[in-house]
């Protein structure tokens, strides 16, 4: 079979994982987190791309990229775009793959303003809650959807 190409996509300021907030978002930093999920990936077959950006247009310029190739799924935290970004919502909804929405914390349990997401009714799913383990879950939730396909 061959080899499924997965696309992880980090907003801003998740490259300060570790540092930031680690009460809300937990203490591993983002490439302690992509080296896990790259392992994971392994056994399943995939192949993962991890892109990460403080900049809206480039994570645009990014799902532009995304459209015009065979990507088998992605995995978005858009950070506090996730609330914010109408341009955002747009360029996923370009997209046709699975895609799976999550958040470290729990938005829901949070500030009113980040109980909003731009993009929940037009991705696959979300996971929410479960720190970093919710990048595992949604590998494997991944993998599953493409196996059942
Ligand atoms: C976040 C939640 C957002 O509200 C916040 O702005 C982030 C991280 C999370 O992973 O829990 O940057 O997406």
């Amino acid at each position: 079979m061959a080899t499924k190409k997965i696309q992880v996509i980090n907003g801003p300021n998740l490259n300060m994982l570790g540092k930031r907030e680690p009460e809300i978002y937990g203490s591993l930093t983002l490439d302690q987190i992509n080296d896990d999920l790259a392992q994971q990936a392994i056994p399943l077959g995939m192949d993962i791309d991890f892109f990460q950006s403080n900049h809206e247009g480039a994570i645009l310029d990014k799902l532009h990229e995304i459209f015009n190739k065979n990507i088998d799924g992605i995995i978005i935290n858009p950070g506090a775009l996730t609330h914010t970004s109408i341009a955002l919502r747009d360029a996923m909804a370009l997209i046709s793959c699975p895609v799976v929405e999550i958040h470290l914390s729990n938005i829901y349990k949070r500030e009113a303003f980040r109980h909003k997401s731009m993009l929940a009714d037009i991705v696959t799913g979300q996971i929410a809650g479960f720190g970093h383990y919710g990048y595992q879950m949604a590998l494997n939730a991944i993998a599953d959807m493409i196996n059942a396909s």
